[in-house]
């Protein structure tokens, strides 16, 4: 599996690499973004859906309250957050069974929680904490 890495040095920095990462994604994709709190992971996907079309910068939001968010058309991007939750009966009651079919980008933070439900064809991105204004962010295609 071919492992791309980004050492970035600002948000803007990842906000960049995500972007270069929307221009190599293929509908339907799944990404998982995998990181602690703070690592990045909603600030690179604001560059991913940005970089796809679906929305401005501004208006990605992290989902960790609503779960799910969903933005622009062709492709459609759903930004998911697992964060809250804990137990697979409250994943299911998510739907996101719905979204495999519908040729999107799905982004999901802390979907690691629950990889057994997820689909195994996935792109998966961890973010490390480096220091302050870095992190290393490796892509595993
Ligand atoms: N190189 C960097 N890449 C991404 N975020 C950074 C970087 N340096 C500092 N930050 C800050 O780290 C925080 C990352 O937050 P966020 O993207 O919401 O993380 P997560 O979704 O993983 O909890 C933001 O406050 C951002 O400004
Ligand atoms: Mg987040």
């Amino acid at each position: 599996m071919p492992e791309q890495i980004f050492l970035t040095r600002s948000e803007d920095e990842t906000i960049a690499a995500g972007r270069e990462l929307a221009s190599k994604l293929r509908p339907p994709a799944l990404v998982l973004l995998i990181g602690d709190l703070g690592s990045g992971k909603t600030t690179l996907a604001k560059g991913i859906i940005s970089g796809l079309g679906a929305a401005p910068i501004e208006d990605v939001a992290s989902p960790t309250f609503t779960l799910i968010h969903e933005y622009g058309r062709q492709p459609k991007v759903f930004h998911v957050d697992l964060y809250r939750l804990d137990r697979v009966p409250e994943l299911e009651t998510l739907g996101l069974d719905d979204l495999w079919d519908q040729n999107a980008v799905v982004l999901i933070e802390w979907g690691e929680k629950f990889a057994p439900q997820l689909p195994e064809e996935r792109v998966e991105v961890r973010l490390e904490y480096l220091s302050d204004q870095e992190r290393r962010i490796t892509v595993v295609w």
